[in-house]
């Protein structure tokens, strides 16, 4: 009898410390993310880390870090590429500062709707992009919407091009970005994200763009009020992975990452949708005003720029096959 409890016991612990050890050798993956966790890409991420957590019976725990708390997406990226952390969500004109050939997806009025982006972003059109920053020692798994970006100003509100004259209007950091608030007709200040509020509560911008779910969870509407639904750009935001982390997956893991990381971008549009009216609505009540704007003679005047953009081989083939999905 004593000896059979003694079994049972010596058995019991076992279990107990294989259980312990199985969590202990979970492998943690850390992704930055510099929105709050509120916003629809976290839970697009939550989501991606669930689906590669099951796929790979609990043999990594992933564990997504919002508000910039492992720093912005500039040192992000960084982090990822000298693989001090596994993952980022970064903005695509920060990786266009590493491969140019990004800027195809931040060229101003190329989709019609979030549906047509939805489309285009769940297909395979940006596969081969997406494998070209190898190089620089990270992986684009896939890509998130972040919705349409329009302008807001401090003081009053843009309605036509001739309001956006001299106005200095934060962009992210890119070449891209600062020409495109050119040819809206400002002029673009770049940024990290962290520094627009004050930026505008001092004076030093006059505005900032953006979508309206970051609008309202950065409370920016308390210092540009001025909403205007220029929605120049569908703006897109990459799941970036350490090349050396990823390399060291077994082949059926690497599978599991871009098949968890693939059905996460569509579960993050319907997380976006959801999100929209709300966002809108807090805006609103912090005391936006939200001025609808004729988009048409910002879309002509950014023609040339778009031209300018969409001007090689590869990426008229990548731009021919966007607007066949339209
Ligand atoms: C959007 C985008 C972010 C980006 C931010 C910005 O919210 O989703 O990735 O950081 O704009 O303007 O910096």
């Amino acid at each position: 009898m004593l000896r059979k409890t003694l079994l049972k016991t010596t058995m019991a612990t076992l279990s107990v410390a294989c259980l312990i050890g199985q969590a202990n050798a979970a492998t943690e993956i850390k992704i930055s993310f510099n929105q709050t966790d509120t916003n629809p890409q976290y839970l697009g991420l939550v989501d991606f880390g669930k689906r590669f957590e099951a796929a790979t019976d609990g043999r990594y725990k992933v564990n997504v870090f919002a508000n910039e708390l492992l720093g912005d997406q500039r040192t992000s990226l960084e982090l990822v590429q000298n693989g001090a952390i596994q993952m980022a969500m970064v903005a695509n004109p920060l990786v266009e500062n590493y491969d140019a050939n990004f800027r195809i997806l931040g060229v101003p009025y190329t989709y019609k709707n979030l549906d047509h982006q939805e489309k285009v972003y769940t297909s395979d059109i940006f596969d081969d992009l997406f494998k070209e920053t190898d190089k620089y020692g990270f992986k684009v798994l896939t890509v998130y919407t972040a919705g349409a970006r329009s302008m807001y100003t401090k003081n009053a509100p843009i309605k036509t091009q001739a309001d956006m004259k001299g106005k200095k209007t934060r962009v992210m950091q890119s070449d891209t970005m600062t020409k495109m608030l050119g040819c809206l007709g400002g002029v673009g200040v770049p940024m990290s994200q962290g520094e627009v509020y004050t930026a505008i509560q001092q004076g030093i911008l006059d505005g900032a763009e953006n979508n309206e779910i970051a609008y309202a969870d950065l409370k920016q509407y308390e210092v540009a009020p001025y909403f205007s639904t220029t929605q120049h750009m569908m703006a897109a935001d990459l799941l970036v992975v350490n090349s050396d982390f990823y390399n060291s997956l077994s082949d059926e893991d690497k599978v599991a990452m871009e098949k968890a990381a693939k059905e996460s971008t569509k579960a993050e549009f319907g997380f976006w949708r959801e999100a929209m009216d709300k966002a809108i609505e807090t805006a609103k009540k912090g005391g936006a005003t939200f001025t609808q704007v004729d988009t048409k003679p910002f879309e002509e005047s950014c023609k040339p720029l778009q031209e300018s953009l969409v001007n090689t081989p590869e990426l008229k083939k990548i731009y021919e096959k966007i607007q066949s999905l339209r």
